[in-house]
């Protein structure tokens, strides 16, 4: 399985020196995958989990102030970048077309992308999910080749279940995952939205849960180990 830890704009310096310490105790034959912020991202090296970014540039390096490009992150041992959270669409009014754009920037890269997709509470009342996860999909893997739509990741994360403890019925899960599974048949999927050491029990009856994309529970290294020793 593929667990991505995302620790979102958590974890200042000192504490990630610990942060570290603790995620080099974890044992497990899982593909864990820590994303920290930039700032952090320098500072790990040694780890028994793979690296990642939580956003890229739509650009190469260049005249883009602020933005860190992808051979960059290359160059840090970056090898997955979570792309289109919802948080970002919501907050950086990051669009489709720039998805597609920061997607093809990896792939340029040999990064991983881990693309997310899901729907609000208001979308799914209106019974829109199929439409807004077909749409991200699509537009988010414009111009791209069967062979490169297989490296990229999808997380399926319903808006209305981050961060908030919800999290949707086993049915609807396993319904939009076999609406991804249509669109990327050859992707890993995961599931993220509130997955924690206690509904993993209730979550790991999907079969076709390829792996999670963690944020809170990775913020908590012992709850995090406590939620893959239930995996098995
Ligand atoms: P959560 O966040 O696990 O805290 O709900 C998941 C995510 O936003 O990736």
């Amino acid at each position: 399985m593929i667990i991505a830890l995302n620790n979102k704009s958590n974890i200042e310096k000192e504490e990630f020196k610990n942060y570290l310490e603790e995620l080099k105790t974890i044992r497990t034959n899982e593909t864990v995958i820590v994303c920290p912020t930039f700032l952090n991202i320098g500072m790990v090296s040694n780890l028994n989990v793979k690296l990642g970014a939580q956003n890229v540039s739509i650009n190469e390096n260049g005249a883009y102030t602020g933005e860190i490009s992808a051979s960059q992150l290359k160059s840090y041992q970056v090898q997955y970048t979570i792309v289109g959270h919802s948080e970002r669409r919501e907050y950086q009014k990051e669009t489709d077309i720039e998805i597609n754009q920061k997607i093809k920037q990896l792939l340029k890269n040999q990064i991983t992308p881990i693309l997310c997709v899901g729907e609000t509470l208001e979308e799914r009342k209106q019974n829109k999910v199929k439409e807004i996860i077909e749409r991200e999909i699509s537009i988010a893997t414009t111009d791209l080749t069967d062979q490169e739509k297989s490296k990229i990741i999808i997380a399926y994360e319903p808006i209305w279940s981050i961060g908030t403890g919800i999290i949707p019925t086993n049915e609807q899960i396993i319904e939009v995952f076999d609406m991804i599974k249509t669109a990327m048949p050859n992707s890993n999927i995961l599931y993220g939205g509130s997955a924690n050491e206690n509904n993993i029990d209730q979550l790991k009856q999907i079969s076709t849960i390829d792996g999670y994309l963690l944020g809170g529970l990775s913020l908590k290294v012992d709850k995090l180990k406590v939620f893959l020793e239930k995996l098995n």
